[in-house]
């Protein structure tokens, strides 16, 4: 799709029913994300999110599942060392997984090298990434300042070099991330990065207005559709036509 200029949707799942409805709403990506740590699990981060629960989740996803890639995310310490992601990556590729995806940039190269040469498709995600808030000092706007952006660039470059198919880039300037777009070949999946990524994700319960917080970079699409399919698929509709993130929903 990126080769052919076309923008892709990925919504998170965290269970069967939702699933079911993603994929009649024909959503290209389905992430089982750590968020599930906060919408599910009602916690203030996603750093207590284990891999057997990442694993559970990604087994009822995949049971609604039947078209689209499902990526599910390798949580908190679970590939500190290279013997870990491997283990954890694996446990959740056989509970459905079709990609798994880690945080982090070029000190995590050597670690997707491993993964993807022993078979196991990695997505990358940089930029604000929640596993880190604490070190980051809070939930903040990423690559504001030339060498911050250029460190980001240098990253998702690593990434991609060792083996990366996908990469998430979360709240950036939208300048950043048009510049991720142009200068990587693998589709770059924004949050919160401008309207010129190749694809956008959303949290599920976001953009169906039932979380306890909207993120100002996210949008209730219940508000104007009558069901919760509707909403979903007025979501890949307005990504794939470029709508949505109107620019009320970026960064500068
Ligand atoms: O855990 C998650 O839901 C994510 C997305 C916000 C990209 O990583």
């Amino acid at each position: 799709m990126k080769v052919n200029g076309e923008k892709f949707a990925v919504i998170t799942a965290y269970d069967f029913t939702f699933s079911t409805l993603i994929e009649n709403a024909a959503i290209e990506v389905v992430l089982v994300g750590d968020s599930l740590g906060n919408v599910i699990q009602g916690r203030d981060s996603t750093l207590p999110v284990t891999v057997d629960e990442m694993a559970y989740h990604t087994a009822a996803v995949k049971r609604g599942n039947n078209r689209a890639l499902l990526i599910s995310d390798m949580p908190f310490m679970s590939y500190a060392t290279d013997v870990q992601a491997f283990e954890n990556a694996a446990i959740l590729m056989q509970a459905g997984a079709q990609m798994v995806k880690l945080e982090g940039g070029e000190w995590l190269a050597d670690t997707v090298h491993l993964l993807t040469e022993r078979g196991i498709p990695v997505c990358g995600h940089i930029g604000l990434t929640p596993q880190s808030v604490h070190k980051l000092g809070g939930y903040k706007v990423q690559g504001k300042d030339e060498q911050a952006a250029e460190q980001l660039i240098t990253d998702a470059k690593a990434l991609e070099s060792a083996g990366a198919e996908l990469i998430v880039v979360e709240c950036v300037p939208s300048s950043l991330g048009r510049e991720l777009s142009e200068t990587l070949d693998i589709p770059v999946i924004g949050i919160g990065a401008g309207p010129d990524t190749d694809a956008q994700v959303l949290v599920l319960h976001d953009m169906l207005g039932i979380s306890q917080r909207l993120p100002s970079f996210s949008k209730n699409f219940i508000e104007d559709n009558s069901s919760i399919e509707e909403a979903i698929t007025a979501y890949g509709n307005e990504v794939r036509t470029g709508t949505f993130p109107a620019p009320q929903h970026c960064f500068k």
